[in-house]
């Protein structure tokens, strides 16, 4: 498939079936490593709600749901900046938290966020993301499930957006040459 978005032009990069598969093996690895546990998903916004939505109906294990968005803003001392939750509004002290993306570019935004979600003491704390691009990883960020490790192409669909557009897409596009 091909579609215009904006100015752009962008073709299929990963299918339906394909992004379907790795939701799937995601959850049955979630259910395997959970099992007995009841975690909670902590799932970044907007980018993620629909990976968050396929895989969480995917599971089979006792789990929770809640949807933050993080706001970065620069702090008092010239040092950088404080990425802070909206909308955190269950307690993570004590949960097995599993963070949900939909994609690690640079890693800043996690780098950022996960010391703030460590002093809220949640027992343990994964991250599930969609999409990773390792050749634009700058940051020290890990995660512990990952959908497709892809190359710094700039993507669409699935809850990806190019300046508020396509995210209703099934599948993943990527920006034409
Ligand atoms: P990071 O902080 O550099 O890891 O950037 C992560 C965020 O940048 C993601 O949550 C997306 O919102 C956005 N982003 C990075 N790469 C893409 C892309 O290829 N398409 C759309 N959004 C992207
Ligand atoms: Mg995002």
């Amino acid at each position: 498939m091909i579609v215009n978005i904006h100015d752009k032009k962008f073709e299929t990069y990963i299918s339906d079936a394909q992004i379907e598969d790795a939701v799937s093996r995601i959850s049955m690895q979630i259910d395997q490593d959970y099992a007995g546990k009841r975690p909670l998903f902590l799932v970044v916004l907007n980018g993620s709600f629909l990976f968050a939505a396929d895989l969480f109906r995917k599971l089979h294990v006792e789990a929770e749901i809640c949807f933050i968005k993080l706001a970065s803003y620069q702090g008092m001392k010239s040092s950088g900046k404080v990425t802070t939750a909206i909308g955190l509004d269950t307690p993570v002290k004590g949960r097995d938290v599993i963070l949900i993306e939909d994609i690690i570019d640079t890693g800043k935004t996690l780098f950022e966020f996960i010391p703030e979600l460590k002093e809220r003491q949640p027992t343990s704390l994964r991250i599930a993301s969609l999409l990773l691009k390792p050749d634009a990883l700058k940051y020290d960020v890990k995660a512990d499930y990952i959908g497709f490790s892809v190359p710094n192409d700039f993507l669409v669909g699935y809850g990806l957006d190019y300046d508020g557009l396509g995210r209703n897409f099934g599948e993943i596009l990527k920006l034409m040459p």
